[in-house]
């Protein structure tokens, strides 16, 4: 049985489960992701996000759950998934001993382009990459950013509506990953669904949406700024005052402060209660005569939201944010 789809929804995946023997790689997960969105898939090193990758581009069979991509039954149409998605795997995606035009030329092969079509395609994804001084260069001879570029169009060649990206940006440049994250804009804004893995956090900031996966559990989703809002349990202050340094020993002692550490010149406090512990703060400050301070409640970066979410999972209080387990 297919599932029945709503109009908006690209993929979909309910309680969908990987087990390698006893290993369970992704845990019973179930996420949608609408048509035209940027979702970022985020997580440490083996966190599963591959594995999950894999499965729904019909390349790895789920042990169990279900879902579908497109329209398409994962557990029973992969062949119809492939030809109708892109996916440019984290590996091995370009043959390094083929030239530019011959690699796009393979791929039209594997997504079956149409013959009359294929000169077209051709130039698009050239055009797209900005590739044209390399078209006749051997593809291990051009440097990482344009190698990426090249395996987004061939990715892309096909003209698909969903595309799987598993970590494009690694190993690339900041500047070559800017350019990057332009064209994926660029498609999702033409209507394209971009279903992205990444572990940099200022990427993460680019998407829509984003699951954060932890141990093969999605532990957090939601838009980069409800998460923030949302998310994070405790408060950052910025505190400004002389010989900072000084200072640290003396914030952690008050009952409101749970840590304290120097950022630059700054000191960053953690805390529960920001009123509470401004005010212990400044109590702190008076008693001692210090009158030239400022203090100043910051947003928590995305980087600071996941270190502390995946704290809390190791110590089992149990991150539930924005989603519930399956
Ligand atoms: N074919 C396999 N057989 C056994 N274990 C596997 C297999 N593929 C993946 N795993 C394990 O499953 C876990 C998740 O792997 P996965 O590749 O999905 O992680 P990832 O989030 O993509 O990590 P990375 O950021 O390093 O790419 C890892 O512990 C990995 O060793
Ligand atoms: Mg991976």
């Amino acid at each position: 049985m297919n599932m029945v789809l709503n109009d908006d929804i690209a993929v979909k995946v309910e309680k969908l489960e990987k087990r390698f023997g006893e290993f369970t790689a992704v845990n019973r997960i179930s996420f949608e992701v609408r048509k035209g969105e940027v979702f970022g898939f985020l997580g440490p090193n083996g966190a599963g996000k591959s594995t999950t990758i894999k499965m729904l581009c019909g390349i790895l069979t789920p042990t169990s759950g279900s879902g579908s991509v497109g329209g398409y039954d994962i557990n029973r149409q992969q062949e119809l998934i492939k030809q109708n998605i892109g996916y440019m795997s984290q590996r091995f995606s370009l043959y390094e001993d083929l030239t530019v035009e011959e690699n796009i030329d393979f791929y039209c092969g594997i997504y079956s382009v149409p013959r009359e079509l294929r000169r077209e395609r051709k130039d698009w994804v050239i055009r797209m990459a900005g590739i044209e001084p390399f078209r006749t260069h051997l593809t291990g001879t051009i440097s990482g950013g344009w190698k990426q570029r090249l395996a987004l169009g061939c990715a892309l060649i096909h003209q698909p509506r969903i595309v799987f990206l598993d970590e494009p940006t690694s190993g690339v440049d900041p500047i070559a990953r800017n350019n990057f994250w332009s064209l994926i804009k660029e498609m999702a804004g033409q209507g394209t669904t971009v279903f992205v893995t990444t572990h940099y956090m200022d990427e993460a900031e680019n998407c829509d949406r984003l699951a954060l996966i932890y141990r093969g559990d999605i532990i957090a989703m939601g838009r980069p700024l409800e998460l923030k809002k949302e998310c994070m349990r405790e408060t950052v202050l910025r505190i400004s005052v002389p010989e900072p340094e000084e200072w640290i020993e003396e914030l952690e002692k008050l009952e409101s402060v749970k840590e304290a550490a120097l950022f630059g010149v700054m000191l960053h406090a953690i805390v529960k209660d920001a009123q509470q512990a401004k005010s212990d703060i400044i109590g702190l400050f008076s008693r001692r005569g210090v009158r030239d301070y400022a203090i100043e409640k910051i947003t928590a970066s995305l980087e600071d939201v996941f270190v502390s979410l995946i704290e809390s999972y190791d110590t089992r209080e149990g991150a539930n944010c924005g989603f519930k387990k399956g």
